[in-house]
């Protein structure tokens, strides 16, 4: 997959789907091309174009100018004007550093890492890793950058090392993760971006001249912007047409930016966020940046995501969870907020039970005094006033009827009001003497130092060991302000943002190693920490706290761009709406639930027996076609954000079964008819759907004429199968 060829300083990435090149020109690591898979004829060069006001290094090479050459991890200060991947702060004060070329490594492997999450090779899509050193002599500093591909993947995972081979020490101001340089192509940016309930809405914007950054400084990855970002043609469509994508492995603060430079160039970055991000490197230190994974598709969006979604699932998420089916489960966070007693919850058990669902998880109220949302985070010991014979009586209810028992935590927080701050006060995030500012009534743990997040992590595992937990609910309810660490010196404090995340990351790691089979689900106040590194420990995630199904059309559609429907936390709840006060059908809340990890999230007890009639059918059918809802193939076939539609589509991997949601956002006059192409099946088969039978062509070309359907928020489903 990969070589090196002598003649021309070529470096040649390739698999069955795609070709990364590079060469080495004038000392420089330069990129010549990344896309789909092709046949390098070994003797191309990007030209050296003479350009005004373009400095060159050296007069005997004076048509060198980094002032337009496509670099592959550029630094700023001798002629590239653009945006680096790196800055580095030296003793001296001085800020240039020039990265030559200076040897590489093919390793057979992946590469891991005790401290971050990475993509690990498999048995069945082996993986190989390229190292290509590059270093400043001057101040001898080394860069390592690391290339993995991948059998039969259209995706490949980069990132950096940092290493500070000098006597003295250095700060680093930005380490990227990534920088791509891309010759004059016409290129729109897609992003998800969105606030609290909101999640992961899409935009396509042209690009032009100049630079777009998106970032967030928020200690998470957040609501606010996901570590995402593609560059497609203005022609691709869901169904056709080139995408580059990137998606960070990292939870954290970050940015991502696209730029366009005086000759049509790009260059797109990623990484951790520069902004409050200080790094001394002592002497001998190294600093790893957090993995990227590109990706190139040719086959439109729904390409660009099937990609994702297959190296998500082979090289992400933990193999224990890659097959496991995931529970129905009912949250009782909707239900009763904090207001619960044991009674309550036994009675929501039992009727769980009775209507055929396979796991409780009791949420946020049930430790130390927590009767509202103004303390006891850090008390994680049960409040016996709510349940005075302890979550083992609930653990030994759900037994009796074969359920699985799912506990809340918001490991990371502290309430002022908790046993913990008046023992700990210096265990926050906090500035000695400045104003402490709060969110959700709540502080923010000092996870970067390691005897806090211990403490948290022994206090979590006592439960943990001495009740059948089998799913935890790991949230996250605020965002990191006043980020200082008494742990760490005034030099060192630049760090801080990172090291929480290490901590973070060190904690899961442990919780996963102790508790292999539990399934933990991430969450942060809904979808806030989507990301692929939570992905990496927590193998599905709470799409959002908004729950109503018009509002997630949007929601689970925007995630869905980079994540697979099964790690997608996706539950009904109750009408009108606790968010927006909608109301909708049960079907419709149904169809919209279905397409990610089924649950309830209200008072099963409060529905009417019609309504519990239904909800066994959902049951039964959701058990009946998990495999495929869970492990098949996802496709979108309309997208919310282009209209009044939405359709999904759910084939497994055999295509010979396939299920269809088709949405309809609001009535109109006078209805046109409208028509679902359904792509993606066996070609020269015909399928049974609803009782017909079409050819696959037929339902290509001609598609399905959706039936009038009365009403906004209205629906219909279709189930397919190859006969
Ligand atoms: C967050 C979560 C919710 C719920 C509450 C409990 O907002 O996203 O699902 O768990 O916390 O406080």
């Amino acid at each position: 997959m990969i070589s090196f060829i002598e003649e021309g300083q070529y470096f040649e990435l390739t698999n069955n789907k795609i070709t990364y090149l590079m060469k080495v020109e004038a000392g420089f690591l330069t990129h010549l091309y990344f896309g789909k898979k092709i046949t390098f004829s070994k003797h191309l060069t990007y030209p050296k174009t003479v350009r005004s006001f373009s400095p060159y290094l050296k007069e005997e090479a004076w048509e060198i100018s980094l002032n337009q050459l496509l670099l592959e991890y550029p630094t700023a200060g001798s002629g590239d004007f653009r945006t680096p991947a790196l800055e580095v702060r030296f003793k001296d004060g001085s800020t240039v550093t020039n990265l030559q070329y200076e040897k590489y490594e093919i390793l057979p492997e992946a590469i891991k890492s005790a401290d971050l999450p990475k993509a690990f090779a498999t048995e069945k899509e082996a993986a190989e890793t390229l190292v290509i050193y590059l270093k400043d002599d001057l101040k001898q500093l080394q860069v390592k950058l690391y290339y993995t591909i991948f059998e039969n993947n259209g995706v490949l995972v980069r990132f950096s090392e940092i290493t500070n081979l000098s006597l003295e020490e250095l700060q680093l101001e930005k380490a990227l993760s990534l920088s791509l340089d891309f010759p004059k192509t016409d290129f729109e940016c897609l992003q998800l971006h969105g606030s609290w309930a909101n999640e992961r809405q899409l935009t396509r914007e042209k690009i032009t001249s100049g630079k777009k950054v998106f970032s967030s400084l928020r200690g998470a990855s957040s609501h606010q912007q996901s570590p995402f970002l593609a560059l497609v043609t203005p022609a691709t469509t869901e169904f056709s047409g080139n995408s580059y994508s990137f998606s960070f492995v990292y939870s954290g603060n970050h940015e991502e930016f696209v730029e366009q430079d005086a000759f049509k160039q790009l260059r797109v970055g990623m990484g951790i966020a520069s902004q409050q991000f200080l790094w001394p490197l002592k002497a001998g230190e190294s600093f790893q940046t957090p993995e990227v994974l590109v990706n190139y598709s040719d086959e439109g969006l729904n390409g660009m995501s099937q990609n994702f979604h297959h190296f998500l699932r082979e090289h992400v998420i933990s193999p224990k969870f890659k097959t496991q089916e995931r529970p129905i489960l009912v949250n009782n966070w909707e239900a009763t907020y904090f207001n619960f007693n044991e009674e309550k919850i036994l009675a929501i058990v039992e009727k769980a039970h009775e209507l055929g669902l396979e796991m409780f998880v009791l949420d946020d109220g049930w430790f130390g005094k927590r009767d509202d949302d103004h303390t006891s985070l850090g008390d994680w010991y049960l409040d016996k006033h709510k349940l005075p014979n302890g979550l083992e009586k609930i653990a030994s209810d759900l037994k009796e009827k074969g359920m699985g028992f799912g506990l809340w935590f918001e490991p990371e927080m502290i309430s002022e009001k908790s046993d913990l701050y008046q023992k700990h006060p210096d265990w926050i995030l906090q500035i000695p003497g400045r104003n402490k500012s709060l969110s959700r009534h709540q502080m923010v743990l000092d996870f970067s130092r390691r005897e806090v997040w211990e403490n948290i992590y022994e206090q979590m595992a006592t439960i943990l060991r001495q009740v059948p937990i089998s799913y935890v609910k790991w949230d996250f309810n605020r965002h990191l302000t006043e980020v200082y660490s008494e742990g760490l010196a005034a030099n060192e404090q630049g760090t801080v943002f990172h090291r929480y995340i290490l901590g973070l990351y060190g904690f899961l790691q442990r919780l996963n190693e102790e508790f292999p089979e539990l399934l933990i689900e991430g969450c942060s106040g809904g979808g806030g920490r989507f990301d692929c590194g939570m992905l990496y420990y927590t193998p599905q995630i709470w799409t959002s706290d908004n729950t109503d199904g018009v509002c997630r059309l949007f929601i689970q559609t925007g995630t869905s761009l980079v994540f697979p429907p099964n790690t997608m936390g996706s539950h009904i709840s109750a009408v009108p709406n606790h968010q927006v006060g909608r109301s909708t059908s049960l079907e419709f809340r149904k169809n919209v639930a279905m397409a990610g990890v089924f649950g309830y999230e209200l008072d099963l007890g409060k529905m009417s027996l019609e309504e519990q009639a239904e909800v066994k059918e959902q049951v039964a059918f959701y058990k009946a076609h998990r495999k495929l809802l869970q492990f098949g193939n996802f496709y979108r076939l309309k997208s919310p954000f282009s209209g009044n539609e939405c359709a999904w589509l759910f084939v497994d991997e055999e295509k010979n079964t396939g299920l269809v949601f088709y949405f309809r956002i609001l009535a109109t006059p006078e209805d046109p008819v409208e028509t679902l192409k359904i792509p993606y099946l066996t070609e020269d088969a015909s399928y049974m759907v609803n009782g017909e039978v079409y050819s696959a062509s037929e339902l290509a070309e001609v598609g399905l004429f959706i039936p009038p359907l009365g009403g906004d928020f209205a629906t219909v489903s279709f189930e397919l199968k190859k006969i």
